[in-house]
Parts: C-alpha cells; structure tokens; sequence
C-alpha cells in the first residue's frame, strides 16, 4: 500500500506551492494514472514518493515503511523510471545493467534471466556493449525501463513512460505494467496520452496547480460529466 498524507511542497523562495495538501491511497494490484497540465506537480510529487525530494509537510509510506525516515528500506521495494533518462554517460549499456542489478542484489541467475528476456523484448541486445551516450533518446529509455525491471518492485513508479519510445515498445510496456498489477504490485505513472490512461488505469487522479481535483475510476470521473464522456473531454473540462 501506498500512501501520502497531507504532502506540500514549495521550492525555493516560490510563492505557490508546486504540490499542496495531496492526499492518495493506492492499494497493491492497483494501476493508478496521474494526469495533469504542464507544471501542475506530477514529477514534484512522484520525486517526493522515491526520495529524491522531501517534503515540506506530510508522510509518504510503503506498506507503512515510512520513505524519508527509512530510505534504503523503501527504495528496496521501488523501481524508478524517470522522466528524463539521463544515465552515465560513459558507462556500456551491459555496465549499467550490472551496476544497478548489484544495487538492488539481484542474483546472477536471475539477472541472467530478465536480462535475457527484456533486452531481447525491447530490441537493445545488440547496443548494451556499445556505451551509453552513443544511445538515442529511446534507447535510453528502454535501457532504464530494463534496469527498473531487474528487481521484483512492489512499487513501480514512471514518469511519463510512453515518451520516445516507439509503437512496439509502448506496448510492450502497457503489457508489463498490466502483467505487474496481476502479480499485486503498484503501478504508479504520469502521463499525458489520455487514451492509454483510459485504456490501463484502474483509478485516476488529476492534479492540476498542486491539489488533486478528481480521483476514482473512469466510471466514478465519468459520473460528473455526460455520459460515455471521454477522459479528454473531462480533463479539458476540470482543468479549465
Ligand atoms: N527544480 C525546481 N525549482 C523550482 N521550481 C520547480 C522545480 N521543479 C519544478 N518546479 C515548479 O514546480 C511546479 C510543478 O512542476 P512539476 O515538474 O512537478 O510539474 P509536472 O506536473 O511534472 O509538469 P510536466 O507535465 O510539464 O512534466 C511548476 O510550477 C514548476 O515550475
Ligand atoms: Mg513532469
């Protein structure tokens, strides 16, 4: 279970809050969007649920691990994937891989394995020798969806996924996300393709100038609006 408690968030000497008084529950097996305009807090609040940021105010906790007080306990039970794949440089792909796998404690048979099956699922193994700044934009981001998928993460959080990759690879990775909801863990991601949100999500939050402004199923969202509304038209509608 995933879940955040009265969390604000302010940069600097800013003077709105970029993330104000968001509440979520998520629970395991559950596949939860996070939609929102440009700016309205989305990576601000998925930074502050891996760690990367603190809080100003409020509690975020993994199955009741709380994630600033116990920091390498809950990053034990998260995968990451970010917006931006910025990864070393200098490192080869393969390096990488290594490096994050020995991170985690991921065990040599088992690393075998996924390496195997997700190098080959996302069309990279022939460009983990080569090192990564020789690497297009998708590229990386497939090698990073590769290394979040090495663990077995109760918590699987990404940060606009389907950007950059191409059709194959985007829907491979739809397959993935779905196949880790059966297995009961938490997937958590930002994105601002509508349809795929639409199509994948169990539950929905919109968050626009930092607070949440709906939440629940397409069933519940749709229950405000018109009936067999699409979420475009509500997005476009509540964030106004
Ligand atoms: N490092 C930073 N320093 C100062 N202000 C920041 C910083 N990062 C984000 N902000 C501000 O915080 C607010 C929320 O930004 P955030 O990146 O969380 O939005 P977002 O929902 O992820 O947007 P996008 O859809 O464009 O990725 C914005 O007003 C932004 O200008
Ligand atoms: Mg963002």
């Amino acid at each position: 279970m995933l879940k955040l408690r009265n969390i604000s968030k302010t940069y600097g000497r800013a003077q709105v809050k970029a993330v104000d008084n968001v509440n979520l529950d998520i629970r395991p097996g559950e596949i939860f969007g996070f939609l929102g305009p440009n700016g309205a807090g989305k990576t601000t609040t998925i930074k502050m649920i891996v760690g990367l940021l603190k809080p100003d105010e409020g509690v975020i906790t993994i199955d009741g691990v709380n994630v600033w007080e116990e920091p390498l306990k809950a990053k034990s039970m998260i995968s990451y994937v970010p917006d931006n794949p910025e990864i070393y440089d200098r490192l080869k792909g393969i390096e990488y891989l290594n490096f994050i796998a020995d991170m985690y404690g991921v065990s040599k048979d088992d690393r075998r394995k996924k390496l195997d099956y997700y190098l080959e699922l996302f069309n990279i193994k022939d460009a983990v020798g080569d090192i990564i700044a020789s690497y297009s934009h998708g590229m990386k981001q497939k090698l990073v969806l590769t290394s979040a998928l090495l663990n077995d993460p109760k918590l699987f959080i990404l940060d606009e996924p389907m950007v950059g990759l191409d059709p194959k690879s985007a829907f491979n990775l739809k397959e993935i996300m779905r196949k880790m909801c059966d297995e009961g863990r938490i997937v958590f991601f930002s994105t601002h393709v509508l349809e795929v949100a639409e199509r994948l999500c169990d539950r929905i939050a919109i968050i626009n100038k930092g607070k949440i402004i709906a939440m629940g199923t397409m069933e519940e969202l749709r229950s405000h609006a018109e009936e067999r509304e699409s979420l475009e038209k509500i997005f476009l509608e509540l964030t106004e």
